[in-house]
């Protein structure tokens, strides 16, 4: 029988102090950043789940591989050795590194799209859309409905729907759809996994029309620990073992490393495809750097060949999920709305449910993000319709479902008792929810808006 409880394969050796605001202060930080969490300065934050990307511990062995670095322009020995990790662990036959996940995504769709392109997906990322869109294509999200829900406790919420797929082929034509893009885990459902049964059938239906699959495999370690721990028939399978057979199933792949493969910079683009690989080796020179390097430093990438396999151990993701999980169970315990079931990089707050007083043109989910920080120092990100943006076509803003504050858990950053303190602050300000006001945007960039956009309280 498999034991229930976790606790953490590895122990701590060396600490960074953390420095604590005054209440005071936090309101004069956030105020200062526009009420966005991204313009807060890290000092003045207690506790960071802004995000998982970039921010994981390195292990030991990973800093080791820094000094292994060799930061030759061309031909360095730590490629090669990323490039046959990359093969070995997950199974793509040509590399090309990039120094994060959207520069593989910009040379993807540069290469695969065509102006007045449709390319469906298990909803939508914010980089992957917006490269989408600028290189012509316009995104179509057919992910079940369950997966707006945050409600909905379907274990496998990152599922394409296959009717909406077939209508949509049905609708454009097959000519017109390159690809369908697929992410494991899906962020902005609150870090949902797909299934095996699901890709198999999706697989099935874009072979029959020749359309390829274009793997987002950011999170694709923790989708394969999701498929172990809930998918019928995988429980004796390990987490490397399902890895290698999602990626089996799509054509290409775009990564960043910045998440499963616990490193703080890098990514890359892997494909089986030798004509693929040409074209993107050949425009990875023209934006990140000669196709050895992608942007990257050898010892990033000796560091990233080091962390994939790290991030495919059994009990590495249990107790990354785990940890996870811990902080979702206190909240449901104390009945805060949070999306369900837990996912797998963060715990999703549903500001729709803690604000019913007001409108998404008052910004729930950004206000919640501010309030949480005021009160505890905690930092959390916005992912309701600040980050959706507005439709290109209609200038309007897009009103998706969800209307949600992420806390994204770093891998192998913090202890138990910051899962604790930060429930606590959670749960303190959904006490006082009836008393936000809402907040309206006094400048917005053109692209990213969420990263940048300033806010005034109402
Ligand atoms: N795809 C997914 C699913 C992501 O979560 C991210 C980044 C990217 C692509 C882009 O990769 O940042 O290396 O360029 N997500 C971060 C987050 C920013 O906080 O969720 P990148």
């Amino acid at each position: 029988m498999k034991k229930k409880s976790w606790a953490e394969p590895y122990k701590i050796k060396m600490v960074e102090p953390l420095r604590m605001l005054s209440k005071r202060e936090r309101e004069h930080a956030i105020a200062e950043a526009g009420y966005n969490t991204f313009l807060l300065r890290s000092e003045d934050v207690y506790i960071d789940l802004l995000t998982d990307s970039g921010t994981s511990a390195m292990s030991d062995r990973q800093w080791a591989g820094l000094m292994l670095g060799d930061e030759a322009y061309a031909g360095s020995r730590n490629f090669y050795h990323l490039e046959e990790t990359v093969r070995e662990v997950y199974g793509y036959k040509y590399l090309v590194p990039t120094h994060q996940g959207r520069a593989a995504e910009h040379i993807i769709s540069k290469i695969l799209i065509k102006p007045g392109d449709y390319i469906p997906g298990n909803m939508y990322f914010t980089t992957t859309k917006l490269h989408q869109e600028l290189a012509g294509g316009k995104f179509v999200d057919v992910i079940i409905d369950e997966a707006h829900d945050p409600e909905s406790e379907h274990p496998f919420k990152g599922n394409i729907d296959l009717n909406k797929l077939q209508a949509l082929i049905d609708e454009v034509g097959a000519e017109k759809i390159p690809y369908v893009s697929i992410a494991t885990t899906v962020n902005m459902a609150g870090g949902q996994p797909i299934s095996l049964e699901n890709l198999k059938a999706v697989r099935e239906l874009t072979s029959k029309y020749g359309i390829a699959i274009v793997h987002d495999m950011t999170r694709v370690a923790e989708n394969a620990y999701m498929i172990q721990q809930n998918e019928p028939g995988y429980v004796d399978k390990t987490i490397a073992e399902i890895v290698k057979e999602i990626n089996s199933l799509t054509d290409h792949a775009t990564m960043s490393a910045k998440k499963d493969a616990l490193v703080n910079i890098g990514g890359f683009l892997a494909t089986n495809d030798a004509d693929v690989f040409e074209k993107a080796r050949n425009l990875v020179v023209v934006y990140e750097g000669l196709h050895t390097y992608g942007g990257l430093a050898g010892r990033d990438m000796e560091a990233m060949a080091i962390g994939i396999k790290e991030s495919v151990m059994d009990e590495h993701q249990k107790a990354r999920v785990g940890q996870v999980h811990y902080l979702g169970q206190l909240l449901l315990d104390a009945g805060v709305p949070v999306v369900k079931p837990i996912g797998t990089h963060g715990v999703f707050l549903n500001a729709r449910k803690f604000y019913p007083h007001l409108t998404q043109d008052e910004f729930p989910a950004q206000t919640l993000a501010a309030e949480l920080y005021v009160d505890s120092g905690v930092r959390a990100m916005e992912r309701g319709v600040v980050s959706a943006g507005r439709n290109p076509e209609t200038g309007k803003h897009n009103y998706p479902k969800l209307e949600l504050v992420r806390l994204t858990i770093p891998r192998r950053v913090y202890t138990q008792a910051h899962m604790d303190v930060t429930a606590e602050s959670v749960i303190e300000v959904f006490k006082n929810a009836h008393r936000a006001k809402g907040l309206k945007m006094v400048y917005e960039p053109k692209y990213l808006r969420f990263f940048q956009a300033r806010f005034e309280k109402l």
